[in-house]
């Protein structure tokens, strides 16, 4: 059978989809690093970022349309200290209006590069982004509303890595493309002619956009990387539109180290950990035990299997990433036991309570207000929350800057990834549980499903009319077709 054969076979049989199987057969491409630039030392004059309508090569031979950020697909890796303010000068060069998010970032809302920060085509946007908080994995992606999972999906999304003076002497590994890799979890569609297709439908809608093959930093799964002897560090993104991804390695547990918003208290083991879209950890693989281990990602995450998946092989995971010693010894330090001061999140601190109630079938008349507010549903009816789909003049929420919070998010129907600007916050419950112990650090998404997850978060910096924070469901589809609101921070 070649290639193209196969995947007309694997494309036909719609149940088969979701193992990832349609061009990963050509196995070995080797880990794409992607090109780091590091700022930790010093900036010197502005960063230029240029969006761009490109070509790119998957790893399948064939050259897919897409978008990329100073290269063919993706961004570069950032990596930036504490203290810095990073002078950017975002030129928009994808033939239609854009913006670009720092999602995680603590910063004022009119520097966050959501919808409102609008750049037109051909324009620069230059703000300059302060760097106050602490280590942690951010990233940044296009926020246009009505656009924003297309426009992430082909290819306008990167990562900044921040430290601080004691993550950078920390004894941890952290010597870039050696013992320490960033890694971009996304799931694609090929069409017969092996180039990214993106299509929607109603039903896509429902479930946001889910392709059937894995893709790390731009190159189709399972790729590999030789590593030295002794600890490695990965630091991992799920940038999918709308998959939850499990990951878990083929060897031993996971180890997690940080979470969204910086480090655990101490390692956590994990038999396998769930991310939802938008979700960042950083794990640790002890790579003196084994000669060989792999980081292994089920696409079907969150959800729980049924008879189809497993009988027709869905739900199962496949390799993403294979590491391979080279002999040569590498990070000597042991598995790190303590890593932050952290202390449990304490709700009586907490003195304005909100709740938001994520909607997915609102209506005729919502769908046609969703639709007249640039919302973007294909044929699909509107979302919302509270009752209302995302609209640009209309501030949902007033936070008073410094007030600690609690929110309530609760949905009816499906898994959903919920996520708020402008800070991090603290897992209360999370659909109704204790989240488990890697993600009880500092975090920006939560999971919501069958009941209420709550949140216990401060906002330290301002956010204007003109310049709001956003909340909403990061899967992006959702996002786009109204299930989004805005807050200001005073
Ligand atoms: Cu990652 Cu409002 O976004
Ligand atoms: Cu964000
Ligand atoms: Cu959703």
């Amino acid at each position: 059978m070649d290639r193209r054969t196969f995947l007309r076979t694997t494309a036909a049989g719609a149940l088969v989809s979701g193992t990832g199987l349609a061009w990963a057969q050509t196995t070995g491409r080797a880990l794409p690093v992607l090109p780091i630039s590091d700022l930790t030392k010093g900036i010197e004059g502005r960063i230029p970022l240029a969006l761009n309508p490109s070509k790119h090569d998957f790893g399948n031979g064939a050259l897919s349309d897409t978008f990329g950020i100073n290269n063919s697909y993706l961004g570069p890796l950032f990596r930036v200290k504490q203290g810095q303010t990073l002078p950017f000068d975002i030129m928009n060069g994808i033939g239609d209006t854009s913006t670009l998010h720092w999602h995680g970032l603590h910063i004022p809302g009119d520097v966050d590069g959501g919808p409102h920060q609008e750049i037109a085509p051909g324009a620069t946007w230059s703000p300059d982004v302060p760097v106050v908080q602490h280590a942690s994995m951010n990233w940044f992606h296009s926020h246009m509303h009505g656009k924003t999972a297309r426009q992430t999906y082909n290819g306008l999304a990167g990562v900044m890595l921040i430290e601080d003076d004691a993550s950078l002497s920390a004894d941890l590994p952290q010597t870039y493309g050696v013992d320490d890799f960033t890694l971009i979890l996304q799931d694609k569609t090929f069409d017969g002619n092996g180039r990214m297709s993106y299509e929607l439908t109603g039903e896509v809608f429902e479930n946001g956009f889910e392709g059937d093959t894995l893709v790390v930093n731009g190159a189709i799964a399972p790729v590999t990387q030789a590593v030295p002897t002794g600890l490695v560090r990965l630091r991992i993104l799920n940038a999918c539109n709308a998959r939850f991804l499990e990951l878990s390695m083929a060897a031993g547990s996971v180890t997690v180290i940080a979470s969204d918003g910086g480090f655990l208290a101490s390692a956590v083991e994990a038999e396998s950990i769930l991310m939802s879209p938008g979700e960042r950890y950083e794990v640790l693989v002890d790579m003196a035990t084994f000669e060989a281990n792999a980081l292994n990602v089920n696409l079907d995450g969150g959800d729980g299997g049924g008879f189809f998946a497993n009988l027709f092989g869905g739900n199962q995971p496949i390799t993403a990433l294979t590491l391979t010693q080279t002999g040569v010894a590498g990070f000597s330090g042991a598995m790190p036991t303590r890593l932050a001061n952290l202390a449990p999140p304490d709700r009586s601190n907490a003195t304005v309570n909100r709740s938001f109630q994520m909607q997915m079938d609102v209506g005729a008349d919502l769908a046609a207000l969703a639709l007249a507010w640039d919302n973007f549903c294909g044929n699909a009816g509107a979302m919302a929350i509270n009752g209302q789909p995302m609209k640009m003049d209309r501030i949902d929420e007033t936070v008073r800057k410094g007030d600690t919070e609690i929110w309530r998010i609760n949905v009816d129907e499906q898994l959903h990834p919920f996520h708020i600007h402008g800070c991090s916050f603290r897992i209360l419950s999370q659909s109704g549980a204790t989240p488990p112990s890697y993600a009880q650090g500092w975090k920006d998404m939560v999971h919501v499903q069958d009941g209420w997850s709550e949140v216990l978060v401060k906002f330290d910096y301002e956010a204007t009319v003109d310049a709001p924070y956003m909340y909403h469901c990061h899967i992006l589809e959702h996002e786009d077709c109204g299930m989004m609101g805005q807050f200001t921070v005073t």
